[in-house]
Formats: structure tokens, sequence, C-alpha cells
């Protein structure tokens, strides 16, 4: 009877120890497929940032604190198209690989959370912190959809909100909004940076077609102190996302100061796009002689880009939208919609005396290019083509030197889509086309024509073709980011080769040519 007992107590031991495991399997198989799946959805970009799901738009509140390189985002939880905004949070240590949070700041009874920037408050000027653990203060635009609806034009104002746990939860300031509205209907998207020459805080604000520069001894109280543009730069649609900063002139001690402006519609090849302008700031006022317009990227998708506050060495880092406000709720993505481009560094040149804004992804990104493709000296004779196969997963850097000026580089698969770039050096301008690319149907204004980019600077000796190639994007690099053009593309699969024609007279040398695996970023 004993025996019996203690038999049955072990057969249903057995029992649980068995059917244990095979939920623990069961799990783990689930855990593994789910990690398999994660961030596998068509068109889901490897190495670019995404939100995990639903809408996103601009970068906002680019700052570095203790060791943490911050990337919030407008953001909309509730759906995959623009809708009431919040603030979106993401970390990374390194500025390759992301770590989502929860979302940081919520719409509340002043409006929803426009665009805005963050700051490291090190002296507690606010009040906020301390200075053992100094308060990280966004400044946001609150946009109040009431004042909107009823057809008023003040529903534009700048608030503040304080966190004193590097981001992880945030406390709207009870005296906001901060700066209010005096009938200007698009007024927003504040930058605010230290400014070293009248130790104060400095706020840019766009204020429809110009830029006002506001100064404040502790984030709360501010001046207006000059205003920029109404009668500089392009003008086809409204200012947006503005930022100034300081960089050295390559070669030279010479510091000028570069403010960025976005602007949507207006931009050369169709939509939005960032013009910028080199100039002077004296603490208040910025200058600038610049005749012409100038913009920092050629392709149609980089908007709202803006720079990093606080950054170690000083380094100018920008991430921009990858995206275009005349199709961005309209591309073929389910889940989520729209990435950041990769980060960029943004440095100074001067040639044939005249100020380029040169940006080219950080070296931080090269820990994720598998360095180990064979490169290829590849010689292409005159009005001949060459074809090379790919690695076949949309997911690569392909780069090559040349002092050829006049030839055409096309991405193909086997189902007929085919992506164009035309390099006319005799007339210093280059060609993106992805009209065949793939998918173009989704908007009526995606594929309309063939994308220029004027290259009139481009130095007679060798120079360097880089493209970043994602899963729905590709950046162009021209000469280390001397020209850039950044686009979204939905090829319907991977591009299988790349054909290389040779348009001039002379024989053309691709040197060093590689493509190279690009790691994926999310596990
Ligand atoms: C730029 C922009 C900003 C605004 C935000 C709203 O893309 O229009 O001016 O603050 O998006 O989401």
């Amino acid at each position: 009877m004993k025996n019996k007992l203690i038999y049955n107590l072990l057969f249903a031991f057995a029992l649980i120890v068995l059917s244990c495991k095979e939920t623990t399997d069961e799990s783990l198989k689930n855990d593994i497929s789910k990690k398999e799946s994660y961030y596998t959805e068509a068109y889901r970009p490897q190495y670019h940032f995404t939100p995990d799901e639903k809408w996103m738009n601009d970068p906002n509140g680019l700052v570095y604190h203790k060791g943490v390189y911050h990337l919030f985002y407008q953001h909309y939880p509730d759906s995959t198209v623009w809708g009431p905004m919040h603030w979106g949070h993401a970390t990374s240590k390194d500025m390759v690989r992301w770590e989502h949070k929860p979302i940081a700041l919520y719409p509340d009874e002043n409006g929803l959370i426009f665009s805005g920037s963050a700051v490291v408050d090190m002296d507690n000027s606010s009040g906020f912190g301390t200075k053992e653990n100094p308060a990280l203060v966004a400044i946001f635009t609150y946009h109040l959809m009431s004042g909107e609806k009823a057809g008023r034009k003040d529903f534009q104002t700048q608030g503040i909100a304080y966190s004193l746990d590097n981001g992880d939860s945030w406390t709207k300031y009870e005296g906001n909004p901060v700066i209010g509205n005096d009938g200007i209907k698009d007024f927003r998207d504040p930058k605010v940076f230290w400014n070293e020459k009248e130790s104060v805080w400095t706020m840019l604000l766009v204020a429809g077609d110009h830029l006002q520069i506001w100064n404040s001894p502790n984030l709360k109280e501010w001046e207006q102190v000059s205003e920029f543009g109404k009668d500089q730069g392009a003008h086809g649609g409204v200012w947006e996302c503005p930022d100034l900063f300081p960089l050295q002139v390559e070669g030279t001690d010479a510091v000028k100061w570069v403010l960025l402006i976005s602007i949507n519609p207006g931009a050369p090849n169709g939509g939005s796009g960032t013009q910028y302008f080199v100039g002077d700031f004296d603490g208040k006022t910025f200058t600038s002689y610049q005749k012409e317009n100038k913009w920092l990227d050629l392709g149609r998708d980089n908007y709202a880009g803006v720079t990093y506050n606080n950054t170690p060495n000083n380094e100018r880092i920008f991430i921009g939208w990858m995206s275009n406000w005349d199709y961005a709720r309209d591309t073929p993505t389910e889940k989520w919609r729209s990435a950041m481009t990769v980060p960029r560094k943004l440095s100074l040149q001067k040639n044939n005396d005249v100020y380029e804004l040169i940006n080219y992804p950080l070296t931080a990104m090269d820990a994720i290019i598998e360095k180990n493709a064979k490169e290829l000296d590849l010689a292409v004779a005159p009005n001949q083509t060459k074809t090379i196969e790919l690695v076949k997963n949309n997911q690569s850097e392909i780069s090559f030197s040349t002092t050829g000026r006049e030839f055409q580089l096309s991405l193909k698969n086997s189902i007929g889509d085919s992506l164009g770039i035309v390099l006319k050096g005799s007339e210093g301008s280059l060609v993106f086309d992805r009209t065949a690319s793939g998918l173009t149907a989704f908007a009526g204004n995606f594929a309309t024509g063939v994308q220029t980019m004027f290259v009139p600077n481009l130095p007679k000796d060798e120079v360097e073709i880089r493209m970043l190639l994602d899963k729905s994007s590709i950046e162009l690099f021209v000469n280390k980011g001397q020209y850039v053009m950044t686009n979204q593309i939905f090829p319907r699969d991977a591009f299988t080769t790349l054909a290389v024609k040779n348009l001039s007279k002379d024989s053309l040398l691709l040197n060093r040519l590689t493509e190279n695996r690009v790691q994926r970023i999310w596990d």
C-alpha cells in the first residue's frame, strides 16, 4: 500500500516535470520564433532606426547625457498615419544600436506635443535639478487642436518639461506655456542650445516664413532678440525645424555658423527638404551673405533633420526623418511607418570659394559593416556595360572610387525593377531615377520624375561613391558627403545585380569596388 502511494507520487511528479518541460520548450520555441520574426516585415529597415510600431516623423530632443544618446521623435502610438503627436523615445550607447523606451511626452490640456529639442541644464539655471544631478529639459511646441479648429491663429505655443532620471520619466513645467502666441499661425519647433557668447540659453523658433531668435537665463523666461530670413533663402513653403551651430572650416582656424531650415513644400526635387545658410552669429543675431539657396541633401527623403546637443568632443551629429510630406502617410508598410537616416557627422568645407556643408555617416557605423568582401578594380570600355552580382539582400554598402565622371549605375532585380544613378560630369549634375524601382503607385507624387542634384565643385581627382542600401532606402554619398541624396525605395524583390555603363569616350575605372554586408541592429 505504502509502496503504491510512493509509486503514484513519483508518477505524478514525473508528469509534472514532463509537462513543465513541454511548456518550457513551447515557450522557448515561441520566444525564438518571435525573435526571428521581430523586425523582419517586408521593407523593415534592418540598420536604420524605425519605431517598434505605428507612426513616426521628425527626430526631436537629440541630446547626449551620461553616456546615453537620446532620440525622441514625433509619434502617434494609435495609428500608422499622423495623428495626435507624442514624443516617442529611444536610446543608444553607440549611435548604432537602439533600445526602445516608453513614450516620453503625452499631449495635455495645452495641446499636442510637436517638435522640439532637449538640453542638459548643467548649472541648474532652471532649478529643476541640482548641480549634482542636472535636469534634462525638453523644449517643444504645444499645438492646440481646438484652437486650430476654431480658426484661430494662436494655437502653437512653447512648453518645457524636465527629467531627473536621464529621460525615463518626465514632469511638465507648471508655468507652461513659456512662450505664448500673438497670432502667428506657424510658430514652432524650438531648438535650444547653450550660448557661450552671451552665457544664456538661445532658442530658435520658426514663424511661418522666417526664424526668430530668443534668449533666456533659465529656460523659463524668454526674450526675442532678433529675426532672420524673411527675404533670404528658399520660401516655397513654410519654414520648420531650425538648427544653428558653429563649425570650423576644414583646414583653417576659421569658424562659421550654419543654420538649418527645413521647408515644406519647396524642395528642389519636390515636397520637403532642408536648406542651409552659412554665416555668423554674434550671440543675438545671425547674418549670412549667401546668395544662392543651398540644400543639405538633394534626395527626396531627408527632412526635419537636426543635430545633437552636448556630444562628446562637440561632434556635430545629424539625424533626419527619411520621408517627405508629399507621400509620408502612404508608403507601403503596415506595422510601422517611416525611418530615420543613419546618423551623420556634419562638417564644413570651402571649395572654390563656396562654403559646402558636408554630411557623411558616423564612423561608429563601421562596427556593423562587414569589411570582408573582395575589392574589385573594374574597367569598362567606352559605351560598354559591365555587370556584377550582388549579395541579394538589400542590406549592404556598395562603394568605389573613380576619376570617371560620365557613367550610369543600375541596381536591378530579376523581376524588372531598376534603380538608376547617372553622373553627368560635363553638365555638373547627377540624376537619380527611382521611377521603375519597384512599388511607386501608392502615392501619385512618389516617382513622378527623375531627381537632379548639381555637383559643381567635384574635384578633378578620384572621388568616392558610397551607397548605403537598406530594405526600403538608399543613401548616396558622393565624395565623402560633399553631395548627398537620400531616398526611399520599395523594390519588389532584392536587387541582384549592379550594371555599370561607361557613357564617356575614355575607358572607365572603378577602383576598389566592393559590396559589404551590413549587420542588422535589432535582436
Ligand atoms: C515637420 C513638422 C514640424 C511639426 C511636426 C508635427 O515635419 O511639420 O514643423 O512640429 O512636424 O508633427
